[in-house]
């Protein structure tokens, strides 16, 4: 018998509690239970943020939050900054393209993390500049971008941050309100333990002002729209995914009954061993800046990773994730947030070492894993 696993930075495994709330007859949206669902969704998610802002819950992958995020606060021509830095870097890019607006693009290396003075020195030069898209971690690089700080130098120049936590939500601590974030967005398949279908976003005063700048270009992602719904009625303004919400809003109750610390603590914990195994066996991680909630690890020339993914998926059943783009093929990928606990890390380490193995790198089968129990004995109760 092979165990399927499923350890990629999203989907990742859900929890009990949110497989229950998904096997139930579906509930009517415009109903009392589901409105009841929707009041007690919108209060564990301001919790998880701790912030007093109510957000906005779309029946959609992040990406339908992302374009979401730029068809209702920003209008063609208008000058936006996008970091770019990765695939979703990348995406942001594409999509501000394809509504017209102006996309000034700050490329980095993949693997890089943006440079505040570099932000500032774009802000200062070009005062037209509406908004700044970024990522709290980059995904497909592993890597995390100090939003903070950005967000300061975007308050200075009155541009709004606007910051996919899409693998940031659930696994940092990010207190919405002191966060210097005007937009923030997420999904539900990542950190927040639940299958691919929703998406959430939220947004402070000073970017409300700018809701509904661009009239034309939204219909299904029409901000104002759901705001009002969700906000005065606790419905969606069409059909929700209703069984994925509510198996969110039980997510999202196993996270705030644990307490996102405790989270962001055992995260970097099993980071720091994921990152420490792979140094043991001269594997390098791919960023600069490494993100707490996936390490990107760089492979020799002589491993292909297609190999190495295809080696683990076939013979344990079990998914890790490979690099996207040009880095298909060069690195893999480990997932530490979400339903993922200590043992599913030491699972990844020595699937890969396995994997290793019989692609012909030369090292000694087990120090890697051994280099992870290490460092997680040290930590008492990870
Ligand atoms: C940082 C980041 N942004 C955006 C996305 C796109 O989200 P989705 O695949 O849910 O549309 C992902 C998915 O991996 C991501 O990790």
């Amino acid at each position: 018998m092979k165990k399927y696993r499923i350890l990629t930075p999203g989907p990742t495994p859900v929890p009990e509690e949110v497989k229950a709330a998904l096997f139930r007859e579906p509930l009517y949206h415009r109903g009392l239970v589901f409105k009841n669902i929707m009041k007690e969704l919108q209060e564990n998610f301001k919790k998880l943020l701790k912030t007093e802002r109510v957000p906005v819950f779309l029946t959609s992958s992040g990406t339908g939050a992302m374009e979401a995020s730029i068809v209702n606060f920003f209008k063609p021509e208008e000058d936006v900054l996008i970091v770019v830095g990765g695939k979703f870097g990348e995406r942001f890019f594409k999509i501000a393209k394809r509504f017209g607006l102006n996309p000034i693009c700050y490329e980095i290396e993949w693997g890089d993390y943006p440079k505040v003075e570099k932000i500032e020195k774009y802000l200062k030069e070009n005062k037209n500049i509406k908004g700044v898209f970024i990522q709290i971690c980059e995904t497909s690089t592993g890597t995390f971008y100090p939003y903070k700080e950005i967000g300061e130098v975007c308050k200075k120049y009155d541009a709004l941050l606007i910051a996919d936590g899409i693998t940031a939500v659930g696994v940092y601590n990010i207190e919405f309100d002191k966060s210097n974030i005007d937009i923030l967005i997420t999904g539900s398949q990542k950190a927040l333990m639940t299958p691919p279908g929703v998406s959430a976003i939220i947004w402070n005063e000073k970017a409300h002002k700018r809701l509904g700048v661009n009239k034309r270009y939204k219909y299904y992602f029409d901000l104002e729209e759901e705001y009002k719904n969700q906000k005065e009625k606790f419905q969606t303004a069409y059909t929700p995914s209703v069984n994925l919400y509510a198996a969110l809003n039980e997510a999202l109750k196993v996270i705030n009954k644990i307490g996102i610390e405790k989270i962001e603590k055992n995260t970097s914990i099993m980071s720091k061993a994921t990152l420490k195994a792979f140094e043991e066996i001269n594997l390098k991680p791919l960023s600069k800046n490494p993100a707490i909630g996936v390490s990107a690890i760089c492979l020799p020339d002589s491993i292909d990773g297609n190999k190495l993914i295809k080696f683990i998926r076939e013979n344990f059943n079990m998914y890790i994730a490979g690099g996207q783009g040009h880095l298909k093929g060069k690195i893999f990928r480990l997932c530490h947030f979400g339903y993922i606990d200590i043992f599913d890390t030491l699972n990844q380490i020595s699937a890969v070492e396995f994997a290793l193995s019989s692609l012909g790198y030369n090292f000694n089968l087990g120090t890697a894993t051994k280099k992870a129990m290490e460092i997680i004995s040290q930590y008492k109760g990870a």
